[in-house]
């Protein structure tokens, strides 16, 4: 089976690219920072929110490649901790955009066999918020192809401090005086447990920062970043961060003899 098999090329380009793409050696979790929709929107002399509108846009595309291409695990960064500090309407924008696009996107990700997923505080997201995400994670719950993963009010430290606290709760309950916590603890209380981590994680808009993202579990990720704007971000640049990852060696800190992008770290 080859990548082109999988995906109809809307171009030559995009068929060149297809050809190249090795399926046994897809990183098996890709996360995204989808960043860049403000400015794309201020290029065109157009509000914010119409960036943002763009950005949903172009995330049916990155969502659709991923799964046709049978990557296991896709994190897409929507709104974090820190976005709270914008100004409100641009928050509540989002908000409803979020609600908007499922609505719109949820039949299509059921059918397509994807499991829909959610990491951050849910708890401090506006009620119709969350009780849509709820509805979307039950309905998709028993879905066996691609984990589509929504980072939502979600930040790095506070998901390590969540954590900690669950471990600490854990240990206070069971009355566990000689409690010896190790990575794979650590890994096990996160909200991602049970996912793998990111092989893959690609930034747009240039900035060279992982603004709170995954924090524990980038820790061997290959980093790809684009100056193209999320909105800019079509599948024909999703399949050249794809065949730029195929290209990287990874070493996990050894010497990187025999190992092969998308093999898992020791
Ligand atoms: C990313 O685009 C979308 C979210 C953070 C929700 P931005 O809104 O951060 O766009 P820029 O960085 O201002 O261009
Ligand atoms: C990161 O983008 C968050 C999301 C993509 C949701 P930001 O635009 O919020 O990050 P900073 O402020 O540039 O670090
Ligand atoms: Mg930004």
């Amino acid at each position: 089976m080859k990548a082109i098999d999988l995906i109809k090329p809307a171009g030559r380009r995009e068929a060149a690219l297809l050809e190249q793409i090795d399926l046994k050696r897809l990183p098996r979790h890709v996360a995204i920072i989808m960043d860049g929709n403000g400015r794309w929107a201020q290029k065109r002399h157009l509000p914010r929110i119409a960036g943002h509108r763009a950005g949903v846009k172009i995330a049916r595309e990155a969502i659709e490649t991923c799964a046709l291409l049978r990557v296991p695990a896709l994190t897409l960064y929507a709104f974090s901790l820190e976005n709270w500090r914008r100004p409100h309407a641009e928050v509540s924008f989002l908000m409803r955009l979020l609600r908007e696009y499922l609505k719109k996107e949820l039949p299509s990700i059921h059918e397509n066999n994807i499991r829909l997923l959610a990491i951050g505080r849910a708890a401090q997201l506006p009620e119709a918020v969350r009780k849509d995400m709820e509805d979307a994670m039950r309905l998709t719950s028993q879905n066996t192809g691609m984990k589509l993963v929504v980072a939502l009010n979600y930040g790095g430290r506070a998901e390590l401090v969540d954590a900690f606290n669950a471990i600490l709760d854990r240990v206070r309950l069971n009355g566990l005086t000689a409690f010896h916590a190790d990575e794979e603890t650590i890994s096990n209380h996160l909200y991602t447990a049970g996912l793998p981590d990111p092989d893959l994680l690609i930034r747009t808009s240039g900035e060279m920062r992982v603004s709170n993202f995954l924090l524990w579990q980038i820790a061997y990720a290959e980093l790809y970043i684009t100056d193209a704007l999320w909105p800019d971000f079509s599948r024909e640049r999703l399949l050249e961060a794809l065949l730029n990852f195929q290209q990287r060696e990874r070493r996990y800190g050894g010497l990187g003899h025999g190992r092969e992008p998308g093999n898992g770290a020791p």
